[in-house]
């Protein structure tokens, strides 16, 4: 491991980390303005910054190619910038358009957060930038701003249409809990998520299908939203009511209706879910994440072989429930589990994988981890 004095040549100011994040309920829902409720990872991207006075950025990853990537703040704009460089850099970018003149910086990362994964490792590269900006320069911008501007760095500068979901997990979510966030408005509000204390464990199967948000699919569902909710004058699909969905279906075109029906019927799950974390009935979560995974692969169509393989093998040996997490077209399935069925959960999905003749997935169990934050 190299650390910062070899690469910049001095100590750096301090040490950030912002998590990657697993969500449980409330997906392709964010910008539809509609309800999420995340949990940030144990897994997180740190870094290690000193502001520079010459306007230079430079870049260094444990994760790179051994190279650092020196740019000019001044010169940075959208597709300027190519690789894992361009969420750092966006952000920078971010941050002086929205007036906040931020010059340069010795940059040194360091992540944990598996790329690719549907786990939100450019959030996470996103918010540790935009937190150790707020601090070094005391910027008057509280996380839920942080968060937006990452997310205008991945849409703007990027070029990925996200919704704010994964950057509002990595800045706001909170140990040991839940966050249960409305994305019209953002409010949020942290729900205990104690699933030890109940016999339960929240296992997360990376199947090591790469998915790349960035190649147009994305998008399309994401316009697919707004044309249906223009179609039907709404502002945004989460203004449907559950009540009003089979009458809306019929007035839609057959290719938008199944992604109406997935974000009103998972917004719905959403709440349902709040009211059994509310409850302490952590366990009635299984069937509705199953539920909620049916309705992606059926209505929604972002889950592949490998994600579907690995919810039904999990449940067919004994987890609560399982679902896909994140943007889909591969990535990450969450599975709860009771700790008695853990081992056997584990190996029923990893028989099936190499039955199948699939990668060996990728599995560790999650509990609810901080957001963003100063290490030292
Ligand atoms: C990706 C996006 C999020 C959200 C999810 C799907 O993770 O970055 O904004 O839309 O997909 O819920």
């Amino acid at each position: 491991m190299t650390d910062f004095q070899s690469v910049h040549g001095a100590a750096p100011t301090g040490v950030w980390a912002a998590p990657g994040r697993v969500n449980l309920i409330g997906e392709h829902t964010d910008y539809n303005d509609g309800f999420v409720l995340p949990i940030a990872l144990p897994h997180a991207a740190k870094a290690a910054v000193r502001l520079r006075t010459d306007g230079l950025l430079r870049l260094w990853s444990e994760q790179g190619d051994g190279q650092v990537t020196e740019l000019e703040v001044e010169g940075l704009a959208p597709g300027s910038v190519e690789g894992w460089a361009k969420y750092p850099a966006g952000v920078v970018w971010a941050l002086r358009e929205a007036g906040y003149l931020v010059g340069g910086a010795d940059f040194w990362f360091d992540s944990d957060v598996p790329g690719g994964a549907g786990l939100s490792s450019s959030a996470a590269l996103e918010c540790v930038v935009a937190t150790a900006y707020r601090d070094l320069y005391d910027l008057p911008l509280g996380n839920a701003d942080l968060a937006q501007l990452a997310q205008y760095a991945e849409n703007a500068f990027v070029g990925v249409p996200c919704g704010v979901m994964d950057q509002m997990a990595s800045m706001c979510c909170s140990e040991g809990n839940a966050l249960v966030l409305d994305t019209r408005d953002l409010t949020q509000r942290q729900v205990p998520l104690d699933l030890a204390a109940r016999g339960l464990r929240l296992l997360v199967i990376d199947t090591r299908v790469k998915h790349d948000l960035a190649d147009g699919a994305y998008a399309e569902l994401r316009a697919g939203c707004e044309k249906a909710a223009e179609l039907l004058g709404l502002a945004a699909l989460r203004d449907l009511a559950p009540e009003d969905l089979a009458d809306a279906l019929d007035r839609l075109p057959d290719e938008l209706a199944p992604l109406v029906a997935h974000v009103v019927t998972e917004d719905a799950r959403v709440e349902q879910a709040v009211a059994l974390l509310d409850a302490g009935e952590f366990a009635g979560l299984g069937p509705v994440l199953t539920a909620g995974h049916a309705s992606l692969r059926d209505d929604y169509r972002v889950s592949c072989p490998e994600t579907d393989l690995a919810v039904s093998a999990a449940v067919e040996a004994g987890a609560l429930g399982a679902r896909m997490t994140g943007g889909g077209f591969g990535g990450s399935v969450i599975a709860l589990v009771g700790e008695q069925e853990l081992a056997a959960v584990e190996a029923a999905v990893r028989a099936a994988f190499e039955a199948a003749g699939y990668a060996e997935p990728r599995t560790f169990t999650a509990v609810p981890s901080a957001g963003a934050r100063r290490l030292s």
